[in-house]
């Protein structure tokens, strides 16, 4: 990607110039069936509503991105307010080298293994490439198979005022939207890569007209993302909605990074704004190579570690071995 570029995953940066006990009901001998602490059972659920009384109260939206069961779990253990269903899982799941690839129906598979396991956090799926750009029937369609068949919240479109129509035409079958303006990813080619947005005094109007607009045609948040610090500010003060910036600076309502960034689970050197909170493929590869290890020299499984008949069946086994034998 070169989002790779911009966020980070495969390929380089480029910077500006560029307690649910019982939920795993399933399983019986893996570790899986160990119940999960469950920090925010006591929080009430994330809403639009809820939100948007956040701005109000100017309570930071905490937003991060989640592709899967395991991690969407453990996002909304750890009460978080905003779980996205990025298409960024084109490059961060599948390797693809931008977002543009993924599908409406590989979407949706993801999308629903996170709803499996999110209980608090508003849940938003991203509408991939394609899925909205097309006719407006076409995005209508494509956010109504989000909610029905993947249990989505809410969904993200791409874009500045070319998207109003649609926005309204969502909203208006009662799926709540969240913009996304600045640098979108999925205008790649026309962007010419993933370049900082809004630096000129043309571009800044620009982009702040299209948060106007997108807001009066009825989103209930907006991501701002690879903006200068001060434009992302003045669209922060402008919005009556909640602003979610990457790479947008400190002064946006909320923030959102892409969990695989800020778990340095990517290939590349991260963009200039993601913080990385944790080495989890540091972790992987210490534990991958320690297993290797130990099968190769047979350490493991250990009688410990293995499962054993009871006494009395071992002793009619040796009895009939020694028949047998
Ligand atoms: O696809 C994505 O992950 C995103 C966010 C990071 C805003 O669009």
């Amino acid at each position: 990607m070169s989002l790779t570029t911009f966020r980070t995953t495969p390929a380089g940066v480029a910077g500006e110039s560029g307690a649910r006990v019982g939920r795993d009901a399933g399983a019986s001998l893996s570790s899986t069936t160990t119940s999960a602490s469950s920090s925010s059972s006591s929080l009430p659920k994330v809403t639009v509503p809820s939100l948007l009384e956040k701005k109000l109260a100017r309570r930071p939206v905490v937003a991060v991105t989640a592709y899967d069961y395991a991690s969407a779990r453990l996002v909304d253990e750890a009460g978080l307010d905003v779980i996205l269903v990025g298409d960024s899982l084109a490059m961060v799941m599948q390797g693809y080298e931008n977002t543009l690839a993924v599908t409406m129906d590989e979407m949706l598979m993801y999308t629903r293994g996170v709803r499996r396991a999110v209980r608090r956090a508003l849940m938003v799926a991203d509408m991939p490439f394609g899925s909205y750009q097309t006719k407006e029937e076409d995005g209508v369609a494509n956010a109504v198979r989000f909610v029905k068949e993947a249990g989505a919240e809410a969904v993200k479109i791409e874009g500045g005022r070319e998207r109003a129509a649609l926005v309204r035409r969502i909203v208006g079958a009662e799926i709540p939207v969240m913009g996304h303006v600045g640098l979108t990813p999925q205008s790649v080619h026309r962007m010419g890569g993933y370049k900082v947005q809004g630096k000129s005094m043309e571009a800044m109007e620009e982009l702040r007209t299209d948060a106007l607009t997108l807001e009066e045609a009825g989103c209930f948040a907006i991501v701002l993302e690879g903006v200068p610090r001060e434009l992302a500010r003045v669209v922060t003060e402008e919005l009556r909605i909640p602003t979610i910036g990457i790479g947008a600076g400190p002064d946006c309502d909320g923030q959102i990074l892409v969990l695989h960034d800020m778990m340095s689970m990517t290939f590349s050197e991260p963009a200039k704004f993601v913080r990385r909170y944790a080495d989890v493929a540091g972790v992987m590869r210490v534990a991958l190579g320690e297993y290797k290890r130990d099968v190769e020299a047979r350490t493991f499984p250990g009688d410990e570690e293995s499962y054993h008949l009871t006494r009395d069946t071992r002793a009619q086994l040796e009895v009939v071995g020694r028949v047998a034998g």
